[in-house]
């Protein structure tokens, strides 16, 4: 294992030395290589996948064959960064008995180094079990993508008073339950921090305030590679959408008036 790797042991380090951490999206080899060169601390190949690369409508299409192949690939690409591999619907949500060989397979087939599912208390035990084959697992409150039915959309959730205290119910029993780390998405910020504070595992946050122990995006929302929306909480860094298709017009023109390939460029694939 390389020296400076990120372990899932390491990010409860982290916390203590208040050290932030930071997280990315990754769906193959080139974003986990990218990630590690950029000195991001996780690649979480999330089951967004679903939506900014199989351009599915939500996440609950994916299944744990797209899940395997592409967090192994992700796994070749990313050394140093830890690999977070999302258990896709239905994986984890029917049986403990599920969950465990779904969590192994991630792990076995597709090189991930921990897992991350979402719900709370209702999946402690089901936590604690994959915890006790020696698989990490990250937490995910909040608006938890999987349940959009449920929530008839993505809004905002732990917004009253008896959700918010439900939540910091189900954050406790996840710690308890052996979870490393809670990824906190679209929770209100005071909410987000007074987890942040009581909780002795780190809080990862995605639309949750600036007070969480780290950040997650979706690598597409931030180098604007999504076209059908971007969420009003993800900065964006790049607009690699623009910067491809101008690239494309550019080579589409150049193939059509004969611009390329040159001469010379021709003769030196002979
Ligand atoms: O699937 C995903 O990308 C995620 C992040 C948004 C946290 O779960």
């Amino acid at each position: 294992m390389k020296r400076d790797k990120i372990t899932a042991p390491r990010l409860a380090k982290m916390k203590q030395r208040g050290e932030k951490i930071s997280v990315l999206t990754a769906y193959d080899y080139p974003w986990g290589r990218m990630i590690d060169e950029a000195g991001i601390d996780v690649a979480l190949v999330g089951d967004s996948l679903g939506m900014v690369v199989l351009g599915y409508d939500t996440t609950l299409q994916v299944t744990m064959e797209d899940m395997v192949r592409h967090s192994a690939a992700v796994a070749r690409g990313a050394d140093r960064a830890l690999v977070v591999t999302d258990m896709p619907y239905l994986s984890y949500q029917i049986t403990a008995e599920d969950a465990v060989r779904n969590a192994g397979r991630l792990v076995r087939d597709g090189g991930a180094q921990a897992v991350k599912l979402e719900g709370g208390a209702e999946f402690a035990q089901t936590v604690a079990r994959i915890v006790s084959t020696g698989i990490p697992v990250v937490g995910h409150l909040g608006m938890t993508p999987q349940s959009v039915n449920r929530f008839g959309g993505y809004a905002t959730q732990g917004t009253d008073p008896a959700s918010a205290e439900h939540m910091a119910a189900d954050a406790l029993a996840l710690q308890e339950a052996g979870v490393c780390a809670i990824v906190l998405e679209k929770v209100p910020a005071d909410l987000a921090a007074r987890l942040t504070k009581t909780l002795e595992i780190p809080t990862i946050g995605i639309g949750a305030g600036p007070d969480c122990d780290g950040q997650v995006l979706v690598t597409h929302d931030i180098l604007g590679l999504y076209d059908r929306f971007t969420p009003p909480f993800a900065k964006q860094y790049a607009n690699l959408w623009r910067a491809t298709v101008r690239a494309f017009k550019t080579y589409d023109k150049e193939v059509k008036n004969g611009e390329f390939p040159r001469r010379a460029q021709e003769d030196s694939c002979k």
